[in-house]
């Protein structure tokens, strides 16, 4: 299907289940898929059973996944549970993100504090750029040093955890990127606070782990365009789709914004011509 060619670095006003069924078999790199979570009363939020919705989503990426491909599916904390996703993908980590700013004020239960994105491999994972989104160190460096001086550690199968300059491996837990705030520079509009708009730094930081420059992202729900505009500063290629024509207006309006545009991206990294290699 080479008229996939005229998707890449456009954003289309379409249901993302049909879109989906119509790419070419293993034509993307990774897959960021922020979707319904399925809790709030959003008419697109609004699903019977989340897990079975995200099941039929990991079934059709699969499918369009190139192998050692990547898929990171954004949920509350059961979004897969009970789902048999094995057949399709391999569920690589659960990744918190941690927001420890919510209000937590509710008085029935916990209140919520994270969100899982789940990280899912086709096959063995062709792309992990650990030194793109090493995080800084917590230890205090000279304590580290000394520990590594024990034998034990400095020999032995704790070898890999020695000091790296360059910070360390980000780990699950991830609480050093706050959700957005009203103050937020980036945020386009107050309503999309919450429910729609997720910080440039955390799709930045899946960005930089599973792709690689001139790669194609595919983002099945774009929203204001968050996925777009770091693919576009970090060029590498996207495919987005968004059902909702409003918000497609204000991601294209945010993607024109910015310092590039996508046509010059294009040409800076010779994406025309690799493209149309990649689908026909
Ligand atoms: C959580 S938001 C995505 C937010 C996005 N990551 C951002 O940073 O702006 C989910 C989006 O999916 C869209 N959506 C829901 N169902 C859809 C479908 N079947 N096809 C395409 N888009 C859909 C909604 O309109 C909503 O904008």
């Amino acid at each position: 299907m080479s008229e996939i060619i005229k998707f890449i670095n456009r954003i289309e006003n379409c249901d993302t289940l049909a879109f989906t069924d119509a790419m070419p078999t293993e034509c993307v790199d990774l897959v960021i898929c922020d979707g319904p979570y399925g809790v709030t009363g959003f008419d697109w939020d609004e699903v019977s059973c989340i897990q079975e919705y995200n099941l039929g989503l990991i079934r059709k990426f699969s499918r369009i996944l190139k192998p050692g491909g990547a898929l990171y599916l954004f949920g509350k904390c059961a979004s897969i549970d009970f789902i048999d996703y094995r057949p399709y993908l391999e569920l690589s980590t659960k990744i918190v993100w941690y927001q420890p700013s919510r209000l937590a004020q509710g008085r029935l239960k916990y209140t919520n504090n994270y969100d899982i994105i789940s990280y899912f491999t086709k096959g063995k994972a062709k792309t992990f750029n650990l030194d793109d989104i090493r995080v800084e160190q917590m230890v205090e460096l000279e304590h580290r040093k000394r520990c590594e001086n024990v034998p034990s550690v400095k020999n032995g199968p704790y070898g890999k955890t020695l000091f790296n300059e360059k910070g360390k491996n980000p780990g699950d837990v991830w609480g050093d990127i706050k959700q957005l705030t009203y103050k937020s520079k980036e945020l386009i509009s107050r309503d999309l606070l919450n429910t729609i708009q997720k910080p440039e730094r955390l799709i930045e930081r899946l960005v930089r782990a599973s792709s690689n420059a001139g790669d194609i992202v595919y983002d099945p729900f774009c929203g204001s365009g968050t996925v777009p505009v770091v693919c576009r500063n970090l060029e590498r290629r996207f495919v987005a789709c968004e059902i909702n024509p409003g918000y497609v207006a204000l991601a294209n309006e945010r993607l024109n914004g910015g310092k590039t545009n996508v046509a010059e991206v294009e040409t800076e990294v010779g994406l025309v011509e690799s493209n149309q290699m990649a689908f026909l």
